[in-house]
Order: structure tokens, then C-alpha cells, then sequence
């Protein structure tokens, strides 16, 4: 039960009409906010109070609310998604913050990724990666089908971690060079990991890592920051796979 303990806090969030806009930072107080609130039910507090005072709600992304979908993308106090691990700003809790704390809220920060509007960018660079070859265009059959071939347990388990990527971008704002290595290296290995996904590999991974680099995302100088701020928890040796698929389609 709660104790009805109520925090005041001070946000710091980035303003910004459109993508041609300069922005700039805008305060405002976060009030009656409980250790139980969601970070984003938080922000629709400051919402309602600002939609009352006749002002402009702040604009940010959100869908499932559950850490599946992606959309909220956040920078929090310097942090993709806050910095808590395995946590998207969704799934971020109040109770990790303290009365009178100062919040500062800021959209991803990346070439590949224009503001729309507020904390909401455009992450269509990475839709762009994904239907450059992100799938199996060849017939694998129906589900029984699919479940009659054989697949030792630790290759099907690498290729689970590999799909619990929820394509939020976190990785390439975390990246000092925003490279989107972390993603690519995650959905190239899902697939090249399986029976169904190797048919088309070299394919994939050419035409995936050209839609990276056409995209305007940066390149990778292990400083494994994407793997920092992943809420999933993507191991950068997918990056490492995905660089042998490409040498291997280049010259295997
Ligand atoms: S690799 Fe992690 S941080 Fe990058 S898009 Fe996927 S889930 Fe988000
Ligand atoms: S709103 Fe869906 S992952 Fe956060």
C-alpha cells in the first residue's frame, strides 16, 4: 500500500518545435509524484498540469508501456533509458529518484535519428536496415515444419538473445560515433544463426551493413557503450558475428 509520500522534482527537458527549430532546455516542476509512479506516468503528470496552465505538453514517444515496442526513447540524466540496466524509460520507476532530486530529459542525440518534435526523433534509419534484409524470403513451411529441424539448444538460445532486440536506438545514442552496430550485428545474427536465415546470409548482411552505412550511421571503435545502455541486454559479440558473416560473404 502506499504511504502517500509525495516527491517534488525539478525537470530539465529539452524543447524543440521541429527538426529546423535550435531547441533549448525548459524547466519545470514534476509535483505529487509517488515512488510508485512510472517515469512516463510522471511526465503525463507534468502534462496534465501544463495542458491546465494553457501551455504546450511536452511531446515524447510511447506505446506499450511494458518494454517490448521500443518507442520510448529517452535520454535520462546523460543515460539511454536512464541508465538502469535491463530497464527502458517505460519500465523506469520513480521510487530510483528522491524529493527534490533534478532531472534532466533529452531525446537520442544521433545524425541517422532527426528531431520530430520534444524528446520524439525519427528512427526510420533503422526501419531502413531491417527491410534491407532482415527477414527470409524463401518458403521455411508451417510450424510443424519449422519445429522438425533440429536445432542444438545453445545455437537456438544465441539466436533468442540475438531477437530480444526491440529496435529502440538506445545503442546508437549511447555510441560517441552513433553507429548502429549493436542493432544490424543483433538482426543479422538472428537469422545467420538459424537454418531457415543462412540460405540468405551473404545477401543479407551486404545489403544490411550498406543500408547501415548509407543511413549516415557512424562506425564502430569498441568503446562498447551501445552494449552499456542496450535495455535488453545485446552482447557486443554480435557485432563480432556480424563482421565475420561480412568477411565470409566478401571472400568465403
Ligand atoms: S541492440 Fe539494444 S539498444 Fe540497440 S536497438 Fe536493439 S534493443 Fe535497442
Ligand atoms: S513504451 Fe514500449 S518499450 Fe517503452
Amino acid at each position: 500500500m502506499s504511504d502517500h509520500k509525495t516527491m517534488t522534482l525539478t525537470l530539465i527537458v529539452w524543447r524543440q518545435k521541429n527538426a529546423n527549430d535550435p531547441g533549448k532546455f525548459e524547466t519545470y516542476a514534476a509535483k505529487n509524484i509517488t515512488e510508485h509512479h512510472s517515469f512516463l506516468e510522471m511526465l503525463d503528470c507534468v502534462n496534465e498540469d501544463l495542458i491546465l496552465a494553457g501551455k504546450e505538453p511536452i511531446v515524447f514517444d510511447h506505446d506499450c508501456r511494458e518494454g517490448i515496442c521500443g518507442m520510448c526513447s529517452q535520454v535520462i540524466n546523460g543515460a539511454p533509458h536512464g541508465g538502469q540496466e535491463r530497464t527502458t524509460v517505460c519500465q523506469l520507476h520513480m521510487r530510483k529518484f528522491k524529493d527534490g532530486d533534478t532531472i534532466y530529459i533529452e531525446p537520442w542525440r544521433a545524425r541517422a535519428f532527426p528531431i520530430i518534435k520534444d524528446l520524439i526523433v525519427d528512427r526510420s534509419a533503422l526501419d531502413k536496415i531491417q527491410q534491407a534484409g532482415g527477414y527470409t524470403s524463401c518458403h521455411t513451411g508451417g510450424i510443424a515444419d519449422g519445429n522438425a529441424i533440429l536445432i542444438p539448444k545453445p545455437i537456438a538460445d544465441e539466436a533468442m538473445d540475438a531477437a530480444e532486440c526491440i529496435q529502440c536506438g538506445a545503442c546508437v545514442a549511447g555510441c560517441p560515433n552513433g553507429a548502429a552496430m549493436l542493432f544490424t550485428g543483433a538482426k543479422v545474427s538472428q537469422l545467420a544463426l538459424l537454418p531457415q536465415g543462412k540460405v540468405e546470409a551473404k545477401q543479407r548482411v551486404r545489403s544490411m551493413t550498406q543500408a547501415m552505412a548509407d543511413c549516415g550511421f557512424g562506425n564502430c571503435t569498441n568503446h562498447y557503450e551501445c552494449q552499456a545502455s542496450c535495455p535488453k541486454g545485446i552482447n557486443v559479440k554480435f557485432i563480432a558475428r556480424m563482421n565475420r558473416e561480412f568477411l565470409k560473404a566478401q571472400f568465403g
